[in-house]
């Protein structure tokens, strides 16, 4: 393994931001003037981000833009860019952003020419789609493909996901998608649902082609559909024409039974979470068509420009990533909400949740010392103003920091009109409204002079003050186009990136998610009946098998989840 991570509790900057830490007394009502406002508001492509209501002053900004020089940020991403092996336990390079490269890029990795590839890739996944948008492609019965189911976890789901629900407005009529990807019966089951197998594609999407959850999900799938096309009807051709995959090992595609001619690869160089700009949008590709796919494309690549090439005064994921680890390492927050102030991004937090603790939540750095200092925060969040009505109370007068970005957009998704008392209220602004009053509601608070000049009795007055200072960063951009979209996925990779090059980890890596992989196939048999496999469990483990055999009262059918 490589040597030499740099513990940056040994830097020069670590020890300055300690000291500012200790002395720092916020308070956002003295500091948020207009010439601060002016310099904390920063432009990345289309997004406009506003970072003045955090918790820094320009000591702190200094000291944590020195911690990044020390720590060699710069040098990471350039070798990150370059194509070099920074997953180190895995040994290879990490190479998302040449997913978005345009094609007349060059980038030779490893001896292989990665933009020809990507693109020859891209091409077959455009005409794909193209097909199966027109028409062209056709179930084993002749009829058009109505459905796309994608089967897949983790990285291979919340991507393509998430961003099905983001561009609800430039899906395709006709042609709709559903997921699969928990190994409870029951996501299968319910996505199956109504579905008529004749107009019915399957996308199996897998890094790995080894995933238990999607590879029973699968199987169930293929049985379902060979269970209920017309008889007569060919298993190998029906497999042929309504499942089709995605993965890195095309061998094993090949061995399920699925036309290598259907597959569509990606390389070991992209990470799961960092996926769903590869073939694994395929089905994403199916809804919105390849041009709104290629659009969200040239986002992602502005924003890795953006990340590449600007100051790092300027540079928007260096300096958000920056403030996390303020807030993780120095003020103690332990968790970060986004809230998007956009319903179409009600799967983003969950996205989010992959991206950053899959990435982040590590205890040794890449070249296996132990950490002494926090490492990845909690990521989590819903829509506003939902959330506003559930665990906000927490973050305006709770004991805890947490510190949040707020995403909004100044063109809503449908533009409705609500009528009150004779008054046209659009309804947009009223979501605008709440968005840039919770913002301003967790800077400056509500002093208990104000609680008292509003005549509340004096035993409810500290109920009702708001200490304030409770740090956001308010991300605007035009509309959430898909290029909007990519931006705002690729900010948060590299804000993750950031994080993990300062705190010395492989961002790449998942060896977390490995044990429990290991023991649900060794508890397996002890679940089935199993009593020697029983007796070598653990004696909690013991008691909930016995509870599980006493109260499952039926047989599972075979196969068919529907
Ligand atoms: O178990 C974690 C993980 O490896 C994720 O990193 C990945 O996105 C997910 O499983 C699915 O893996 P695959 O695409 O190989 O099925």
């Amino acid at each position: 393994m490589s040597a030499g991570a740099v513990d940056p509790t040994t830097t020069e900057a670590w020890a300055r931001l300690a000291a500012l830490a200790e002395s720092y007394e916020p308070d956002l009502r003295r500091d948020l003037t207009a010439a601060w406002v002016e310099r904390q508001t920063l432009t990345a492509a289309d997004l406009h981000v506003d970072l003045s209501k955090n918790l820094v002053d320009a000591d702190v900004e200094a000291a944590l833009l020195a911690l990044a020089d020390q720590v060699g940020v710069a040098a990471r991403r350039d070798a990150m860019f370059a194509g070099e092996h920074i997953n180190v336990t895995e040994d290879r390079a990490v190479l998302h952003t040449a997913l978005r490269l345009p094609a007349d890029a060059s980038l030779t990795v490893d001896g292989q020419d990665v933009v020809a590839e990507v693109h020859e890739v891209l091409a077959r996944v455009y005409d794909f789609a193209d097909r199966v948008r027109s028409g062209a492609w056709t179930g084993v019965t002749g009829r058009r493909i109505e459905t796309v189911v994608n089967i897949g976890i983790g990285g291979s789901d919340l991507g393509p996901v998430m961003a099905y629900e983001a561009l609800e407005p430039y899906r395709q009529d006709g042609v709709s998608c559903r997921f699969i990807s928990n190994i409870d019966p029951t996501d299968a089951g319910q996505a199956l649902a109504g579905l008529d197998p004749e107009t019915t594609l399957f996308i199996v999407s897998s890094k790995t082609f080894g995933t238990l959850e999607t590879l029973t999900n699968a199987r169930l799938c293929k049985a379902w559909l060979l269970d209920r096309l017309p008889d007569g009807s060919d298993p190998q051709d029906a497999v042929a024409r309504h499942f089709v995959a995605v993965s890195t090992a095309l061998d094993k595609v090949a061995d399920f039974g699925i036309d290598p001619d259907n597959a569509f690869g990606f390389w070991d160089w992209v990470g799961g979470r960092y996926s769903m700009d590869s073939a694994i949008g395929l089905s994403l590709v199916v809804a919105i068509g390849p041009e709104h796919f290629a659009e969200m494309l040239a986002g992602f690549h502005a924003m890795d420009e953006h990340f590449r090439a600007s100051p790092p005064e300027d540079n928007v994921p260096l300096r958000m990533g920056l403030l996390n680890v303020w807030y993780a390492n120095f003020l103690g927050a332990h968790t970060h909400a986004v809230l998007p102030y956009a319903q179409l991004l009600h799967r983003f937090p969950a996205y989010l949740q992959q991206l950053t603790m899959e990435s982040n939540g590590k205890g040794v750095r890449w070249d296996g010392s132990a950490v002494d200092y926090e490492t990845g925060e909690v990521f989590w969040g819903e829509p506003g103003t939902n959330g506003q009505h559930a665990f906000y109370q927490l973050i305006h007068q709770g004991t805890r920091l947490v510190p949040a970005d707020f995403i909004a957009f100044a063109r809503p998704a449908y533009d409705l009109v609500d009528e009150v008392d004779g008054e046209r209220v659009d309804v947009h602004e009223l979501l605008l409204a709440n968005f840039l009053a919770q913002t301003r509601a967790l800077a400056l608070g509500r002093t208990a002079d104000e609680v008292r000049a509003e005549g509340v009795a004096e035993e409810l007055v500290a109920a009702r003050t708001f200490p304030g200072n409770r740090p956001t960063t308010s991300i605007m951009a035009p509309a959430l186009t898909p290029s909007v979209l990519g931006q705002l996925v690729a900010l948060y990779e590299h804000i993750t990136f950031v994080q993990g090059a300062v705190w010395g980890i492989d961002s790449f890596d998942q060896w977390g998610v490995e044990l429990g992989k290991q023991l649900a196939q060794e508890v397996r048999p002890a679940v089935a009946g199993d009593a020697s496999a029983a007796a070598g469990q653990d004696p909690s483990t013991q008691a909930l098998i016995r509870f599980y055999r006493e109260h499952r009262s039926s047989e599972p059918r075979l196969g068919d989840p529907a």
